[in-house]
């Protein structure tokens, strides 16, 4: 039987075994997924190991998606762009990786019915979470990224790598009330602590994202309403769901419906 893995440190937390149980379920493909924890100094050998053993793929997360993309012998363009890899697996002989990340959050705001063709979307990070979703987020013709990071060179290392007009970086001193959509991709959202920043971003954003996704009640969405009560907040779990959709149909070819396992995940 096929074997998929999520691996990563810590892992316990992880809802990717249930949601790529449910697709496979859905799509009546025989598989098992587990999660499976990582100590740092045995990433590397590990992964080869278990390939070398016949696992069919895995998805990888915090923090071995840069480390992860460097073991590659081949990469998809965007993940190529991006420098980080959510998901690997062997084709030929070779170890391939590509990164969902992006095609997931792009896949979520589209669901939530975000118009997000020439709005101006403002992303709080330079990580690797930012890395992953600049080229998917480019591909839906936004009029301007502004990425703000409170380490600004680290956001301006992205623009360049980018390359395209349509973006630009700032200290997250320096960030306006000019937004559509403000996305926020640091992880401070796991500590319950919001990025220090002028909460004038949210005054006329008609959307306040955080990819972070915990059932505790989400600091940086309550930050939001309490700055503009009309906002309309979206925590990570859709984007969760859809990066891995997405990286179930890198594997298998086939794509599952989300919205049963969206309506699943919340209630359960
Ligand atoms: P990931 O791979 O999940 O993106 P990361 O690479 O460790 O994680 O990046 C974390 C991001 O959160 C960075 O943009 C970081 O800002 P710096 O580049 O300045 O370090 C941001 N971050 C972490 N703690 C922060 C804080 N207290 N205030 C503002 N930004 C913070």
């Amino acid at each position: 039987m096929n074997k998929f893995l999520v691996i990563g440190n810590p892992i316990a937390h992880s809802k990717s075994p249930i949601i790529h149980q449910q697709f496979a379920k859905q799509l009546n493909i025989k598989m098992t997924y587990d999660k499976c924890l990582l100590e740092s100094e045995e990433f590397e050998v590990e992964i080869k190991k278990m390939f070398a053993d016949g696992l069919s793929g895995t998805n990888i997360t915090y923090p071995y998606k840069e480390r992860a993309y460097n073991l590659c012998d081949q990469v998809s363009a965007r993940a190529e762009l991006s420098k980080a890899v959510n998901t690997l697996y062997m084709k030929d002989g070779v170890l391939c990786g590509d990164n969902t990340d992006g095609q997931g959050l792009v896949q979520d705001l589209l669901f939530n019915k975000l118009e997000l063709q020439n709005k101006h979307i403002l992303i709080i990070g330079a990580g690797g979470a930012v890395r992953g979703c600049i080229p998917s987020l480019l591909e839906v013709k936004p009029a301007h990224i502004t990425i703000a990071n409170r380490t600004k060179g680290k956001a301006m290392q992205i623009v360049t790598e980018m390359g395209s007009d349509s973006l630009s970086a700032i200290s997250l001193m320096d960030v306006r009330n000019n937004y559509d959509i403000v996305i926020n991709a640091t992880s401070l959202s796991i500590y319950n602590e919001v990025p220090e920043m002028n909460p004038c971003v949210f005054e006329n954003a008609i959307a306040a994202y955080d990819m972070v996704y915990s059932q505790q009640e989400n600091a940086f969405l309550k930050w939001a309403l309490a700055n503009n009560s009309g906002i309309k907040v979206i925590d990570g779990l859709g984007m969760l769901v859809e990066q891995a959709a997405e990286a179930f149909y890198v594997w298998h070819k086939v794509r599952p419906n989300t919205e049963k396992i969206r309506d699943f995940l919340v209630n359960s």
